[in-house]
């Protein structure tokens, strides 16, 4: 018969009798804490979908449980549901609870939740709101691929969500329209945030420059802000025909579908947000290699490459912000080729693309990088 971990001299062996019984609780809380931790991000989604930041934005105040139940209309056999998604969600600090005074005439105080800044981040109609972000980085397309990064090891495949799917993220976008549209607008809630911080924090980054190609620019979110914030600069997007489809330019913007790795248009700097970290260190080169080939009739002095992605490893960042950074990698690593850099990492790709001297400007999890040939 197998001996089981609870029988004396299992455990003695186990605790090698240095352990306290106390260190092995904790040990066993922490392990716990992380077999669960994918129900805060679930708990997250539902918020989002249920439209719970909404819902407390309208009523303007407060909320108690009965009032957000009946906002939501949700069947009327949750309300327990309910609650217990707001407990997980308070202490995950995306909700506070307050002491709200009861409709009821006897006025007595009730609890009632109210929105913290990281959820009025998730109200939909809110222009920098990242709820569509957060559904599309937990939709399962994007969730699946980490069932099979034990699989990945030991197979071929580039990626998890290869083995998953058989085929790559982009092309899966290409074949799947709902997903392209999922993807697309979830990169736009990022790049409205982006661009507002960038043209009011970096100017410097982009004045004097007449044009700009966003190469992955997506459905042009970034090249429509900064070119609305610097008036001489006109911006060519470059992306995959299926997400340029139909989007409409301006005299200052136009779209063009095609593949970065055979060609990117002529310009003074081009423009790589959330780019580099998708691709290995052979694409990577590949990619800035055209980028240094795009810039390289400008008369500007300061032509260049501008990229706003994370540097993993910088010095003096709190725990929390290490810890995003490295799920992000995680992420990289299931869906994409990609990967998360560290400062040493990117100049390595810098210097054999053929780039002379790099200048990094941090912007919270992110910085922006600018490259010069
Ligand atoms: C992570 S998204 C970033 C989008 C946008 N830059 C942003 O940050 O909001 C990567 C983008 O690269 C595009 N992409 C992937 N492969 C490409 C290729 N070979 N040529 C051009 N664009 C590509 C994708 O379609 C997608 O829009």
């Amino acid at each position: 018969m197998k001996k089981v971990l609870s029988t004396p001299s299992t455990k003695m062996a186990f605790l090698n009798g240095l352990e306290s019984t106390q260190d092995l609780l904790d040990a066993q809380a922490h392990v716990w804490s992380h077999t669960f931790n994918y129900i805060n991000s679930m708990s997250l989604k539902c918020a989002v979908q249920l439209g719970i930041p909404d819902a407390i934005h309208k009523h303007g105040a407060p909320m108690t449980l009965s009032q957000l139940a009946d906002a939501l209309s949700i069947n009327n056999t949750k309300s327990n549901g309910l609650f217990r998604l707001m407990r997980i969600l308070v202490h995950s600090k995306f909700f506070d609870k307050v002491k709200a005074l009861s409709e009821d005439e006897d006025k007595e105080e009730e609890e009632a939740y109210c929105l913290t800044l990281a959820s009025r981040f998730l109200v939909k109609d809110e222009p920098l709101s990242m709820a569509t972000f957060v559904v599309a980085m937990i939709d399962p397309t994007f969730v699946d691929p980490f069932h099979h990064v034990s699989e990945w090891f030991g197979d071929d495949n580039p990626s998890p969500f290869f083995t998953k799917n058989g085929r790559n993220v982009w092309e899966y976008a290409r074949v799947e329209q709902s997903f392209n549209q999922l993807f697309n607008e979830a990169m736009a809630t990022d790049a409205r945030l982006v661009t507002s911080i960038l043209v009011q924090e970096c100017k410097q980054v982009f004045e004097g420059l007449e044009m700009m190609v966003d190469v992955g620019g997506g459905t042009g979110i970034v090249a429509r802000g900064v070119g609305a914030a610097f008036p001489g600069l006109k911006c060519v997007v470059l992306d995959l025909p299926h997400v340029v489809a139909g989007l409409e330019g301006s005299d200052k913007l136009s779209f063009v579908g095609g593949d970065m790795f055979q060609f990117i248009p002529n310009a003074d700097a081009v423009f790589l947000k959330w780019i580099l970290h998708d691709w290995n260190d052979e694409e990577c080169v590949r990619i800035l290699k055209k980028c240094k080939e795009a810039i390289a009739g400008s008369k500007k002095n300061g032509k260049k490459v501008i990229i706003v992605d994370i540097i993993v490893g910088d010095k003096g960042e709190d725990d929390k912000t290490t810890e995003s950074k490295l799920l992000f990698d995680g992420m990289m690593m299931a869906e994409v080729t990609g990967k998360e850099r560290s400062e040493k990492e990117w100049a390595n790709l810098f210097y054999t693309s053929g780039f002379q001297k790099y200048n990094i400007t941090p912007l919270g999890l992110r910085s922006v990088i600018e490259v010069f040939p």
